[in-house]
């Protein structure tokens, strides 16, 4: 086993000073110097989070912070096709490229997020009356477009992003034609659109709910295994990990899920952790990131645990959950402990 390659932990925090077990209060401003308390942490495997360029570039704590505690960023919406396939022959990068750039200056690296989705699909598309030859010319241009745009500066992309329902079968969807038109070989289809704009970049298919195992899980891991039998390009498995500290996954499913795509022959990684707390405390949400961590430090093909967003106030899920490993404040919570913790022990 190698050894732990945290160079920098937290700086020491008392436990009450942590602000675990209490609702933290929505849009209060971050303290002056409070992402100073936390001093540069690295971590193997290393940890990611997702920022949102227009929330980002008026928050200057936050922009402290996020180089210190994290070694990558996932944006979390500015790259969605609503965000920047604007109509058939416009895109619009002005926030990717902010996002990216200024991530870049940091020493971030930047996971892509996401391609083809069914959802936040641009309106003039979910509206079109596509045929079949044409839609493959969409969708291949603009995969084509978008991850050229970014060649080399974005190394990893969610190219179809949570294809299947809970049952295990592709996802239909009122908004998203790709399935409806184009059947199943959509996703064949932006994997290698994907290739070959940067034939460097990591390609992953990124799923919601699969880490608890079951008929997604197994969709996901015959998907890959098709995929790589007809010779497309498919190198990992996002597991979203949108957890509930009620109910949470154990640690050992999140390793057997792990194991198991690792032995269908890809990377996995841990794109979208929060873990909402539905009334428990904090030391039981920490034992939950503490879990995935732990699972992703356990299995060599988990390459990177990323958080859903930085602190409890910026959370899609609302500050009330307070699901993520920094509080309102800005102050880090147990569950950023245990999750550095779990982490560092590779
Ligand atoms: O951009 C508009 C803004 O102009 C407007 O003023 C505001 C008013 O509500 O809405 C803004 O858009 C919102 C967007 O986030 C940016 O804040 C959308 O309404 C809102 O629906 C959107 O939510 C995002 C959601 O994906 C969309 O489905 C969340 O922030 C984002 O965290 C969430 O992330 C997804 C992952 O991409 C995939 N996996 C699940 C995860 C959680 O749903």
């Amino acid at each position: 086993m190698r050894r732990a390659a945290a160079l920098l932990a937290l700086a020491p925090i008392s436990l009450t000073a942590l602000g675990c077990g209490s609702r933290a209060p929505d849009r209060e401003p971050f303290p002056d110097g409070a992402a100073a308390r936390v001093e540069r942490t690295r971590t193997e495997p290393p940890l990611g989070t997702a920022v949102t360029w227009s929330v980002l570039k008026g928050d200057d704590e936050l922009r402290a912070l996020v180089p210190r505690a994290f070694a990558s960023i996932t944006p979390e919406n500015d790259l969605k096709p609503d965000h920047v396939w604007r109509e058939r022959d416009t895109y619009d990068f002005a926030a990717a490229d902010a996002l990216v750039d200024w991530a870049r200056e940091q020493g971030l690296r930047v996971r892509g997020h996401t391609l083809v989705w069914h959802q936040q699909v641009p309106p003039w598309l979910s509206d079109g009356d596509w045929t079949p030859a044409e839609l493959e010319r969409m969708l291949t241009e603009y995969v084509r477009t978008v991850v050229g745009h970014f060649r080399g500066r974005i190394d990893t992309w969610d190219v179809v992003n949570e294809p299947f329902t809970d049952a295990g079968r592709l996802r239909t969807s009122r908004d998203a034609p790709w399935l409806g038109v184009l059947g199943p070989r959509y996703v064949a289809l932006a994997l290698r659109a994907a290739r070959a704009a940067d034939p460097r970049a990591k390609l992953f298919v990124n799923e919601i709910g699969a880490e608890t195992g079951g008929p997604k899980l197994d969709a996901l891991v015959r998907m890959v295994a098709d995929l790589k039998r007809a010779g497309v390009p498919i190198d990992g498995v996002g597991l979203e990990a949108h957890l509930d500290a009620a109910d949470p996954p154990s640690r050992a499913r999140l390793e057997q899920t792990m194991r198991r795509l690792a032995a269908a022959g890809v990377a996995v990684e841990v794109t979208e952790l929060d873990v909402a707390a539905h009334g428990a405390s904090g030391e039981r949400q920490a034992a939950v990131f503490g879990d995935v961590g732990a699972a992703c430090a356990a299995v060599a093909a988990c390459g990177r645990v990323t958080v859903w967003g930085v602190s409890d106030r910026d959370s899609w899920i609302g500050a009330g959950e307070r699901p993520l490993a920094f509080d309102a404040n800005l102050r880090a919570k147990l569950s950023w402990r245990a999750l550095t913790g779990a982490v560092s022990r590779r």
